[in-house]
């Protein structure tokens, strides 16, 4: 089974944005959408999930699913905005969870901000089956990133989220709260064993060197040739790699508004008493 499927790529935040189609039901899910935010004005806006919507009507398409791979630390989602327009469950895995605990504190949340998932319309389990239609999917719990991550298998392809990356630009950090590169190299080793041919979809690109952005790959091409994972590296050497890159590499422009929004499954949080949404900044907290 060779499901369709229609990227979308946002360069402000290097995210790509799947709609994965049964056309034989029209029926379909999207992956890990963005929703603009500007965090000079605080704004947000629709624009690049306006681009989905759009696509998804003209095709005439029925929303059965509207996913994410986890609790995103660069963008914020736009899975309200998308179940308003569209319809569709708000699913993510179900070691949200964890997530919630760590960011309510981090934050400090208001107290009845539940860190039970329930924002979410469905928490997936490890190995839980579910159909776009007449696709056959599976979730594959593939934490590292973060505790939460899961992949989406949906016929010959695999929707890796921050898991892998093109096989130049090599594997996602682990240094976030609940990150963990033992655990990655782990998750990554379940994906790598996929049928060689199996399409992944990934989260993002940052096109190095140059060349074109590129949102797809296959396993034979990871095994091959990911600088940071190919066939023959083993999980010490990965592990030190990545704890050694990154303590180099500098906090996401946008991880403290997107954190705090996604936990919320794309909400913002309650609004102050002139009914404006406020944002917080933790001053040397983290
Ligand atoms: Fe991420």
């Amino acid at each position: 089974m060779q499901p369709k499927v229609k990227s979308f790529f946002d360069e402000a935040t290097n995210t790509a944005t799947h709609v994965i189609i049964d056309h034989q039901t029209c029926r379909a899910a999207i992956i890990d959408s963005v929703k603009d935010f500007d965090p000079k004005s605080g704004r947000t806006s629709t624009k690049s999930a306006g681009e989905v919507v759009a696509f998804v009507r003209a095709q005439n398409l029925t929303v059965d699913w509207i996913l994410e791979t986890h609790v995103h630390a660069d963008h914020l989602t736009a899975a309200p905005y998308l179940k308003e327009e569209l319809g569709g469950k708000i699913g993510i895995g179900s070691k949200i969870q964890a997530v919630q605990g760590v960011f309510k504190s981090v934050f400090n949340a208001e107290e009845k901000f539940a860190v039970d998932g329930r924002q979410f319309d469905h928490l997936f389990e490890d190995g839980q089956v579910f159909f776009i239609g007449e696709l056959q999917a599976r979730v594959i719990h593939t934490p590292g990133h973060t505790p939460a991550c899961v992949t989406y298998l949906i016929g010959d392809a695999a929707f890796v989220g921050d898991t892998l990356f093109m096989p130049d630009f090599g594997t996602a950090r682990c240094d976030f709260p609940g990150g963990d590169a033992r655990a990655l190299f782990r998750s990554i080793k379940k994906i790598l064993t996929l049928p060689p041919e199996t399409r992944l979809f990934l989260c993002h690109d940052y096109a190095p060197g140059g060349r074109d952005y590129c949102w797809e790959t296959t396993v034979a091409a990871e095994r091959a040739g990911n600088i940071h994972v190919h066939d023959g590296i083993s999980e010490d050497e990965f592990v030190n790699m990545r704890s050694a890159r990154d303590q180099q590499l500098e906090m996401p422009k946008l991880i403290l508004p997107s954190v705090q929004v996604n936990m919320r499954a794309g909400e913002l949080p309650p609004a102050d008493d002139n009914g404006v949404h406020y944002l917080k900044l933790p001053v040397d907290a983290l």
